[in-house]
């Protein structure tokens, strides 16, 4: 009996530990948006990216790089290092952008910006991270 419950035990953790490493691929799992910025839609023009890119010049491009493929100078360092964003760009919504962007992401470099910019400004970086290829 204490054998089978051992076995239960190791079977049940390593699943735990296949899932945060999502299951050994190395693309890693995507992020399940927030309730509170789940479906969030730019109240933003087209014309939003053009600002976005000075945003993201003076506040992002020193991590995440010119382009946003994460080859800043001051990424380098970093662990995990700063993503390719036009690569997630592709695979999430705006609402995604605009939820890390705000919150930032627990166990990363990556800081909250709410309070340090603008709601607009948050979603002008967000507009020009869609231009970014
Ligand atoms: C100090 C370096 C640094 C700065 C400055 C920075 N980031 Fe990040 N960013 C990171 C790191 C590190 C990650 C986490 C990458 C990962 O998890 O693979 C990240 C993650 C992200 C993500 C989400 C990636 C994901 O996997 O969910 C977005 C979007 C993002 N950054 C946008 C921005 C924007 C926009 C700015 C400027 C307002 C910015 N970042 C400024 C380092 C930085």
């Amino acid at each position: 009996m204490k054998k089978v419950f051992f076995g239960l035990l190791v079977l049940a953790l390593s699943a735990i530990v296949l899932a945060a490493c999502g299951g050994g691929s190395s693309a890693t799992a995507i992020a399940t948006v927030p309730a509170d910025y789940a479906g969030a839609v730019s109240p933003l023009g087209a014309d939003a990216a053009t600002a976005g890119a000075e945003v993201f010049k003076t506040n992002c491009e020193s991590c995440h790089g010119p382009q946003g493929h994460g080859d800043g100078p001051a990424g380098a360092a970093l662990d995990p290092t700063p993503k390719n964003l036009p690569e997630l760009a592709a695979q999430v919504g705006d609402d995604f952008l605009y939820w890390r962007i705000n919150t930032g992401k627990e166990g990363t470099a990556m800081v909250a910006w709410k309070g340090v910019l603008t709601d607009e400004q948050i979603w002008q970086a967000v507009a020009y991270i869609r231009t970014l290829k």
